[in-house]
């Protein structure tokens, strides 16, 4: 079975490959904008501490799970527990979770794709209008990129994990920074974005409070692709001849700076366009807000470069946002596939059509409960909120069983799985990393405060949404 295994052809492929599922829309969107509402410098200092502290662990334990095993999240959990079922139910877990996050991230990804079509044909000023959003979401048409989309997620797919996933990274990777950086640097030349520069990089502490510390923690964590089994396949397709701490910080590193030059480009700009900018009005900046949002602020730019050079800024953003968001699909859907061929012995091609398939039917439900089908758009009632299909899917996977995976990711590795074994693979290439001050950072953290802190973003999270109750004041 191994030996017919799917695997990184080196290093770079892996790197680039999981920093390609790490990098997607939650850099280059959500974490400009929750730095904008959430007091700038303060926000990235804050992020920037949780990666490094918090999130780095958890990256490493997946990765050796996942190596070690040589299995997708379920076989993974079950063998290295010596097969115990309830653990196997946990990579069940790990597996519906990135299938339901798939969906709900396919959805985002068609209107992406939407935007940079529109922006490319000169319908940036339509883009801006305040109702587009509304109409754009609930407008049929929507499936003709959803069809555009999926064939080209599953042509990388079909392509297998050397030949599909690691090319396509290795393209659209270097493409992708190469135009955030024209980008950034085509921004700092704008009149006032000192100011954005300053607002974004100076920190003030004062500004640090419950809200910017839990929504660092959970942009964070779904940055850099965790507590999906992502990682834990990706490092089953990873060769143990590599160095897997070399490799995790260069992820990390890269989901990271992207994310910072992504805040590099949209925090000044909101600046040069508007220096009284109240950032506060950003604050409860919703999905729909920002994709209105964002058009608008594009738009403005027409002030100096005239409507076709602010098009042509607004489609070299969106095409950029589309290459994150297609790498990122493309690892998400791989994990339900690599369940398929290990655990049920099906063909890749099978599984890919029982994935397109499936995840197509729910896509389609999600994206038809966006104002389109009236039942669907208000299923059901909970926290006193009214929620569409695509807002449950939203909610139970990417703000519940997230951090809960997460959780218990920590506690499988530090008291399931033996931790000599874990720390073991973790440091295979060197024999001394066992008595490193890395590896005690690794054991001590994994088995006390990482997994309190997840458990308490879980329950917090879960009193708020469901319940609509404020727990510990987050
Ligand atoms: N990390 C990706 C982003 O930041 C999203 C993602 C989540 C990708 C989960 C894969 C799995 O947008």
């Amino acid at each position: 079975m191994s030996a017919l295994r799917g695997q990184f052809s080196s290093r770079l492929g892996f790197i680039l490959a999981a920093a390609g599922s790490a990098v997607g829309i939650g850099n280059l969107v959500g974490f400009p904008v929750m730095a904008a509402k959430n007091g700038g410098a303060a926000f990235l200092v804050v992020y920037l501490a949780f990666v490094v502290l918090v999130c780095f662990p958890v990256m490493l334990a997946e990765i050796a799970m996942g190596r070690s095993a040589q299995k997708n999240p379920v076989g993974a959990f079950y063998t290295l527990s010596g097969n115990s079922k309830h653990w196997g139910r946990v990579g069940g877990l790990a597996v519906a979770t990135p299938f339901m996050i798939a969906v709900f991230y396919s959805v985002i990804t068609v209107w992406i794709m939407l935007y940079l079509l529109q922006s490319l044909l000169g319908n940036l000023d339509r883009l801006a209008e305040p109702a587009a959003f509304g109409e754009i979401v609930a407008s049929p048409s929507l499936f003709w990129y959803l069809f555009l989309t999926m064939a080209i997620v599953y042509g990388i797919l079909a392509g297998g994990v050397k030949d599909g996933i690691e090319k396509a990274a290795k393209i659209l990777m270097p493409l992708l920074f190469l135009m955030l950086l024209c980008l950034v640097i085509f921004v700092m030349t704008l009149d006032n974005a000192e100011a954005g520069v300053a607002y974004y990089l100076v920190p003030d502490f004062s500004k640090i409070d419950s809200t910017v510390i839990r929504s660092a923690l959970n942009q964070a964590f779904f940055s850099l692709s965790l507590g999906m089994g992502i990682l834990i396949t990706y490092g089953s397709y990873f060769s143990r001849e590599e160095k897997i701490v070399n490799s995790t910080r260069m992820v990390a590193f890269t989901d990271t700076a992207v994310a910072f030059f992504a805040g590099l480009l949209i925090l000044p700009a909101i600046f040069a366009i508007n220096p009284e900018v109240d950032v506060q009005a950003l604050s409860d900046s919703s999905i729909s807000l920002i994709f209105s949002y964002l058009p608008q602020l594009f738009l403005e730019m027409q002030s100096f470069l005239g409507y076709v050079g602010a098009s042509i800024i607004a489609t070299v953003f969106f095409l950029l946002v589309f290459f994150a968001a297609i790498t990122s699909l493309v690892s998400i859907s791989e994990i339900p596939i690599a369940w398929m061929v290990d655990e049920k012995s099906y063909s890749r091609r099978k599984a890919l059509g029982v994935m397109g398939v499936t995840a197509g039917a729910f896509i389609i439900l999600a994206t038809m409960s966006l104002g389109m089908v009236g039942w669907l758009s208000s299923l059901i009632t909970y926290g006193g909120v009214n929620k569409s299909f695509f807002d449950v899917i939203y909610d139970l996977f990417y703000d519940t069983v997230l951090p809960f995976i997460g959780f218990l990711v920590c506690i499988f590795c530090s008291y399931r799985w033996k931790r000599s074994e874990f720390i073991n693979e973790i440091g295979l290439d060197d024999e001394n990393f066992s008595s490193s001050l890395l590896a005690s950072y690794i054991t001590l953290s994994l088995g006390t405060f990482v997994p309190l802190i997840l458990l308490l973003v879980f329950a917090n999270n879960v009193a708020q949404i469901y319940f609509g109750y404020k727990l510990l004041g987050f």
